[in-house]
């Protein structure tokens, strides 16, 4: 299993990292247009490996895409970050040019691969992609509700007073600061609802909380935040890598899909070998359905600026 990880920065090193830790891919390559970067992140990471117990093969390019050839994921984190004060969408004018150019080169090297985009604003960065490099729908996959759904679930835990691992819920939607919807009316404390323990209003803090959650790390770092991000890619490339059809929001095109089409938005789907292997559809509350589609509205405009 050889994936390919473009961009050197905190998100694609931290990336490299929890795939390596984790074990399960033979080889990463990391690649960074800043020359000696991603050489130097990869030989920092591969000196980690007698001390971490993993055999993955990390290693770094400037800019030589002929390196990651037959790559079976690449992950797409370049781009330029937000800074304080900053939405997603204020980056498209930077990313799109630069998505645009890395998803091609790297479909040309590795016609088979799935692709997972997490440069932002990602919904549009992932229409993006599509559009650029034809791949088929199940071929490209935007990270972005793993992420905000990890962030709901550390805001339920605390809400809760209860460990996070008797926690769950799911965020779907746009990844924005006002496109995410993270489905209260699903989440779950050991299969209880959550409003069995808390009140709606502390819930809807839970969820404003879980909205503004990279604003807030940005706000609190001065750029955006890596090792959730990167951990969060890390679960998609595993799923896949390892066929273990799991269920996880991920931004996908949507033809009809929750009523919804010509766009890709976070929605649940079940990640395998083939990438995304179905699109789960779950009965949401009229609020929710009123919030996705608000959502998808924000989404779309967006979308439109891309100059396609
Ligand atoms: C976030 O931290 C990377 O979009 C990213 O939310």
């Amino acid at each position: 299993m050889k994936v390919t990880v473009v961009g050197a920065g905190a998100v694609g090193a931290s990336c490299a990292e929890y795939i390596a830790i984790k074990n399960f891919a033979s080889e990463v390559v990391i690649l960074d247009i800043k020359e000696g970067y991603a050489e130097g992140k990869a030989m920092d990471l591969m000196q980690c490996a007698s001390l971490n117990g993993f055999d993955t093969k990390i290693t770094g390019s400037t800019n030589d895409y002929s390196k990651t050839a037959n790559s079976d994921i690449c992950v797409i984190t370049s781009g330029i970050p937000r800074k304080p004060g900053m939405t997603r969408e204020e980056l498209i004018g930077i990313n799109a040019g630069i998505v645009k150019m890395v998803s091609t080169s790297l479909v040309e090297h590795s016609p088979n691969t799935i692709l997972i985009v997490v440069s932002n604003p990602m919904d549009t960065m992932t229409y993006l992609a599509h559009k650029v490099t034809g791949l088929p729908k199940h071929r490209i996959i935007g990270m972005g509700g793993a992420l905000d759904s990890a962030r709901f679930k550390y805001r339920l835990a605390e809400a809760l007073e209860a460990p996070i691992s008797d926690v769950d819920g799911m965020v779907i939607g746009g990844h924005s600061d006002k496109g995410m919807v993270p489905l209260i009316s699903h989440a779950t404390r050991n299969s209880i609802k959550v409003s069995e323990f808390i009140s709606s209003e502390r819930l809807e803090q839970v969820a404003a909380d879980t909205k503004v959650g990279g604003a807030t790390l940005t706000g609190l770092l001065g750029t955006s935040a890596w090792y959730a991000p990167g951990a969060a890619v890390s679960g998609l490339v595993q799923a896949i890598a390892c066929d273990q059809k799991k269920i996880f929001p991920c931004s996908t095109l949507l033809d009809g899909e929750y009523g919804l089409s010509d766009l890709c938005i976070g929605v649940p789907v079940i990640l395998g070998r083939n990438g995304i292997e179905k699109i789960v559809n779950v009965p949401l509350s009229d609020a929710e359905k009123a919030h996705m589609i608000e959502s998808a509205e924000g989404v779309k405009k967006t979308n439109g600026l891309l100059e396609l």
